[in-house]
């Protein structure tokens, strides 16, 4: 199986950032997130300078709902990178990390009028979603006594191949305004005199591995852009969102780069701006592209059984990784002490969940493990961690974080008193 460079095989056993990762079980258990620090940066700067090289004012903001561990925003932060945050408690990741207010994009489709106070305050620009989050926030940044910044989400209306539950520009849905009434939306905004209207903003989709697309994203955006400027909108930023998917299927699945990226869509959109006579920033925000291969779940075999087919029961389930239960998404999975054996048997990976459901990776080949062995499931650093729950009450289990020689927790392992600590006893039950 081909593998990124961070993770290798040596004496039989996976390693990662050249740590062997039965040992890391030795010492912190299982279930264990495990990433590499050098890899997330060597990500970020790969799609930095890809698109650097292509047109002089870029700037990258992490999708913060990827991965919103403050060690990874913070390494992120150092090396110049804005966010994407989707939430309050995405912007206060986002500023303790050190990301600078400037580089943050405040989105969201149903933000509440605390959501639009908190984003006025920190001086951080909006993405509006719908005309009443305009008035609103014009009202929020007049009693502030100040102008707030916005561009409105855009709805290209476009069909992209990737999980539908994943695709986010398609005409029907949720976000954004249709693209036909953009115009009419920036008239009104422009109308208003507490917010100025400076950048506009779309996303398409996520775990896109065609880059055409968002070449079609880039001429709806192109097109708007044009219009805006005629109307006297001053763009300062043009978001082109996020959605560079990676191959979860490591041997089969085109993997597109972030130079495919920059070669075809930034040209669309430098021709389109220089048409306008502009020169906005270019804005991006990939979430799993940076942090999606950094990392690996180490999951322990607490049985195996053979029923109508072969299962290996082990101890990370939908609770820690929810995407192959909510997506259908496939993640490599290695024998961690057995790494380049033979592929000789074949097994469906399912976790302690109390759901049919809870199933890791249906029908694989693995090489030879029983009881006791550790698993690695590849690809778990975007949405992994994030979308974990408590489900089951299963305390969630540490992040472990590596950089060169060094390991340490960069999230400790929950308690059951971590569960029931936000519980409270109802006064008629004391
Ligand atoms: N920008 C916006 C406005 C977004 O909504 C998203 C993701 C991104 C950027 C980052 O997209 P990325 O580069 O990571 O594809 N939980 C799903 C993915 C949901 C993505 C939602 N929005 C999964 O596990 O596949």
């Amino acid at each position: 199986m081909k593998l990124p460079h961070h993770l290798t095989i040596k004496d039989h056993h996976l390693c990662i950032g050249g740590h062997d990762c039965v040992r890391l079980v030795q010492e912190y258990g299982t279930p264990l997130y495990v990433t590499s620090e050098d890899r997330v940066c060597e990500q970020f700067l790969h799609y930095k300078e890809a698109l650097s090289h292509q047109y002089p004012k870029v700037q990258v903001l992490f999708a913060a709902k990827a991965n919103g561990n403050l060690a990874l925003m913070r390494v992120l932060a150092q090396l110049g990178a804005g966010a994407d945050v989707f939430s309050a408690g995405e912007l206060h990741l986002a500023l303790e990390a050190g990301m600078r207010p400037e580089k943050l994009l405040f989105n969201g489709s149903s933000k509440t009028p605390a959501d639009l106070k908190l984003a006025v305050e920190k001086g951080v620009k909006i993405s509006v979603d719908s005309l009443d989050e305009l008035h609103q926030l014009d009202a929020i940044a007049r009693a502030a006594g100040t102008i707030a910044k916005i561009g409105f989400r855009v709805n290209p209306a476009l069909e992209v191949p990737t999980h539908p539950k994943i695709a986010t520009g398609l005409a029907t849905s949720k976000f954004g305004i249709p693209h036909e009434k953009i115009p009419a939306a920036y008239a009104e905004a422009l109308a208003c005199k507490n917010v100025k209207p400076v950048g506009i903003h779309c996303h398409i989709g996520s775990q896109i591995l065609d880059v055409e697309p968002f070449v079609r994203a880039a001429e709806v955006m192109v097109r708007i852009a044009k219009e805006l400027t005629h109307m006297g909108v001053q763009l300062e930023f043009v978001d082109l969102g996020g959605g560079l998917g990676i191959p979860y299927h490591h041997d089969t699945d085109p993997a597109p780069t972030p130079e495919d990226y920059a070669k075809k869509v930034v040209p669309v959109f430098k021709a389109g701006m220089a048409a306008c006579g502009i020169t906005p920033e270019l804005w991006v925000e990939p979430g799993r592209f940076l942090v999606a291969d950094s990392t690996v779940l180490l999951t322990r075999v607490n049985s195996t059984k053979m029923t109508h087919k072969s299962f290996a029961n082990v101890d990370a389930g939908f609770n820690l990784l929810i995407r192959p239960a909510m997506y259908d998404s496939y993640h490599e999975v290695i024998v961690a002490g057995n790494a380049d054996a033979a592929t000789t048997t074949e097994c469906t990976v399912t976790g302690p969940i109390c759901e049919t459901g809870d199933i890791l990776a249906p029908d694989r080949k693995l090489p030879k493990f029983a009881l006791g062995d550790i698993l690695a499931v590849l690809d778990t650093g975007a949405y992994g961690y994030a979308m974990s729950s408590q489900y089951n009450s299963r305390p969630r289990c540490p992040e472990l974080l590596i950089k060169g020689s060094q390991v340490a927790l960069m999230r400790r392992g929950e308690t059951i008193a971590d569960i029931t600590g936000t519980m409270l006893r109802p006064p008629w039950q004391r």
